[in-house]
């Protein structure tokens, strides 16, 4: 490891200054595992990141933490260290915009595709599975009779893979994008919870994968979503896996980014939808 990078690395609360060792085998981890940038100026987020990690392991400092790393063995502890430096954020109907797209393009879908062809959408980087249950929510209340659909929610992190599974939120979590008529319909309560009701969850898959890896066993997509994840990655990481959604996405389909995620200089693989913003679909697509 190199150990070059100037010093403000923040320190570990009690602990002496994370040393560029250190920020340089953590930051190396999740950039090899999870293609995710940490910048030396972003070190003082692996105090707060990591710490649970630090009391559970009863490790004193984040450069005990590191050296542990560095020693044999150590695979599983790389993987709670990298899913603790994700950035799980989500909401139900996330910025609006792309569920409109949404209710707009799976009719025409649907009237496209032979009957009982299922329309197959993948939550990419799902999260806690508020975008994965949106999508389900939308689709089920489109009314397109018969017409099953597959909604696959993909996220690196087993924890929050898991959390997408249970469809269980919180009283903060639903309130956050979702309308209370949507609320009332499509959850049940459990205590201070609110579970998706059986049917649309049934409707959701959820699974543990990494988007740095192999996807192509996963067949087609009618529509991709892979939002607010790109940020995390650098140039040609993004390069990498917009040209691996791309190969799984219908020549008629759509991939939906985040606000601040663009294609442009990346690939030429997808191109913008014409008057829609963060929609993107395979080179050739007519409008
Ligand atoms: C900010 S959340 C976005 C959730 C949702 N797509 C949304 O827009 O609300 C980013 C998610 O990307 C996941 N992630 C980060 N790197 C990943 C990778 N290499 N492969 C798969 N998921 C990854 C994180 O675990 C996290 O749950």
């Amino acid at each position: 490891m190199s150990a070059s990078i100037a010093v403000p690395f923040g320190s570990a609360p009690a602990g002496p200054p994370i040393s560029p060792d250190t920020f340089n085998t953590i930051a190396g981890l999740a950039k090899t595992r999870a293609g995710i940038v940490l910048t030396p100026d972003k070190g003082y987020m692996l105090d707060t990141r990591l710490a649970t990690i630090l009391r559970r392991d009863n490790l004193p400092n984040l450069n005990a933490l590191a050296q542990k790393l560095r020693g044999p063995g150590a695979e599983p502890l790389m993987k709670d260290v990298v899913e603790a430096l994700t950035t799980n954020e989500s909401s139900f109907f996330r910025d609006g915009k792309p569920f409109e797209h949404v209710a707009r393009i799976v009719p025409a879908l649907h009237a496209k595709r032979p009957p009982g062809q299922k329309i197959r959408i993948w939550s990419a980087a799902c999260s806690t599975g508020q975008e994965a249950y949106s999508l389900a929510i939308l689709l089920s209340e489109l009314g397109l009779a018969n017409r099953p659909f597959e909604i696959f929610g993909t996220d690196l992190s087993r924890e929050v893979v898991e959390r997408a599974r249970e469809g269980l939120f919180t009283r903060f979590e639903v309130q956050r994008g979702l309308a209370v008529q949507r609320l009332v319909k499509h959850f049940a309560q459990e205590g201070a919870a609110f579970r998706i009701k059986p049917v649309l969850r049934a409707a959701c898959r959820f699974e543990e994968r990494n988007l740095l890896g192999e996807h192509r066993a996963l067949g087609q997509f009618d529509l991709i979503f892979c939002r607010n994840v790109l940020i995390y990655f650098d140039m040609p990481t993004k390069a990498k896996v917009l040209g691996a959604l791309a190969a799984q996405l219908a020549p008629d389909g759509a991939l939906y980014l985040g606000g601040a995620e663009t294609v442009m200089g990346l690939t030429d693989r997808l191109v913008p939808l014409p008057g829609e913003r963060g929609v993107y679909g395979p080179v050739g697509k007519a409008g």
